[in-house]
């Protein structure tokens, strides 16, 4: 097929056109299911559109709640996007759970974020550093009117360092830039930062080193290992179970697979993806950049050289323990925040935190869901409950009605959900 020139300018019914007629004339619903989804105020669709390019429909997922969260002494009920069945539901469970014995507390560990200019410099190191320090005055200057409403709202950037990358790669030289964003995630501010110290350094360079000095690339990183929060929960061991054996067995068995999932890569993968159930439902709720929040929490969870486990846990003087450690560069302004009317509802919600209440919060929903996942898998297993939650996504499937659906819950109260069992009953009911 000729590639399509100029495809972006179409409109909105030529681009859907042009799909039907080369790649989906063999789906013959395309066209009714992409306006399905269209939304039919005007304004509320045009705000969509503008997200992004070549904005066809919308896709949805379910925006939910989970109720009952106590942090720091504070009731939350927090807003959730996922499509995942039992995602919802186990941290509304654990929430309760936690609710009972003290709630969650969290604390903010740093909030510093990082981004570098990286360039390449094949002169004398000495002289380099000689350089950046003569020329801070320069890069300070320059950024200052892009700094000045950051710094009156307490934030701006904190240090500009030389790192010396030579031993890894020939000539490789970085601005190592910490900056403090208070409510923004700061992206947009660190990255239009970051292109102004490069202009201020190639500048500067040419008039005043003896060798060439070449920019690469200036860009933030979303490793912030010093953009962190915990969060925790604790209680007195008997209190996990009906007898004090119970829950001394209950207490060292959930501490075990926590261990596993310390030293066991294959398992920390599964375990933290657990995890980014509840962060990133809580994330993309609130207008956050979940890509970002994930690459920067993986890389968190392997800065020991090997993959682990974000959570852990421990028994202390007759106490249960159980926290979670995470980065979370966040933000509650800019970006989505004020301009998707759900993402504002989901903050309204949650009271309209600042950037630190919400990491709270979103670590607290990850340390729950943790719970609930690694509570069923070292007592029912999971699928009991996942299978539960599934079952309505199978009855849809097989186009069930109000009183089939109804009388498919009832049974599977006490029989096992599976697929067959599923479509048996249904084939029965429907017979
Ligand atoms: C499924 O989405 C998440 C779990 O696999 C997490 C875990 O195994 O801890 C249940």
């Amino acid at each position: 097929m000729k590639l399509v020139q100029g495809f972006s300018k179409f409109s909105k019914e030529e681009k859907i056109n042009f799909l039907v007629e080369n790649y989906l004339n063999h789906f013959p619903e395309a066209k009714h299911i992409l306006q399905q989804y269209l939304n039919d105020d005007i304004k509320l669709q045009r705000l969509h559109d503008e997200f992004i390019e070549n904005t066809l429909t919308n896709f949805y997922l379910p925006f939910g709640v989970a109720p009952n969260f106590t942090i720091n002494g504070q009731n939350y009920i927090i807003p959730m996007a996922i499509e995942e069945s039992s995602v919802v539901a186990a941290a509304s469970k654990a929430a309760k759970f936690w609710g009972e014995r003290g709630g969650f507390k969290a604390e903010i560990l740093g909030t510093e974020k990082v981004g570098q200019v990286h360039f390449l410099y094949h002169g004398n190191k000495d002289e380099l550093e000689v350089f950046i320090q003569s020329i801070q005055d320069d890069f300070r200057m320059a950024v200052k009117p892009i700094t000045k409403n950051m710094e009156k709202r307490g934030g701006g950037i904190q240090s500009i360092q030389l790192r010396t990358k030579t031993e890894d790669l020939e000539a490789y030289y970085q601005l190592h830039c910490t900056f403090q964003t208070k409510d923004a995630m700061g992206a947009n501010f660190i990255n239009s930062c970051l292109e102004e110290l490069a202009k201020v350094l190639e500048d500067k360079a040419e008039k005043q080193l003896s060798s060439k000095l070449e920019v690469i690339m200036s860009i933030l990183s979303n490793y912030v290992p010093n953009c962190t929060v915990k969060a925790k929960v604790a209680c007195p061991v008997e209190s996990l179970g009906k007898t004090k054996e119970e829950a001394q067995a209950y207490a060292l068995k959930f501490i075990q697979a926590i261990q596993i999932a310390e030293i066991e890569p294959y398992r920390a993968v599964t375990h933290n993806k657990g995890i980014m159930n509840g962060i990133d439902a809580v994330v993309l709720a609130t207008g956050n950049d979940f890509r970002a929040i994930e690459a920067g929490v993986h890389a968190f969870a392997s800065r020991s050289g090997k993959y682990q486990s974000l959570t852990h846990a421990k028994i202390e003087n007759g106490e249960f323990k159980f926290w979670i450690e995470v980065p979370l560069a966040l933000g509650t302004v800019g970006g989505l925040t004020s301009l998707h009317p759900l993402v504002k509802l989901a903050l309204a919600l949650l009271q309209n935190p600042n950037a630190e209440e919400l990491m709270k919060i979103v670590a607290v929903a990850g340390l729950a869901q943790n719970f609930g996942a690694v509570n069923s898998l070292v007592t029912t297993g999971i699928q009991q409950g996942h299978m539960k939650m599934h079952l309505m996504n199978i009855l849809n499937q097989l186009d069930a009605n109000t009183y089939e659906k109804e009388k498919a819950i009832e049974h599977f109260k006490s029989n096992t959900v599976t697929h067959s069992s599923v479509i048996e009953f249904f084939e029965k009911i429907r017979s």
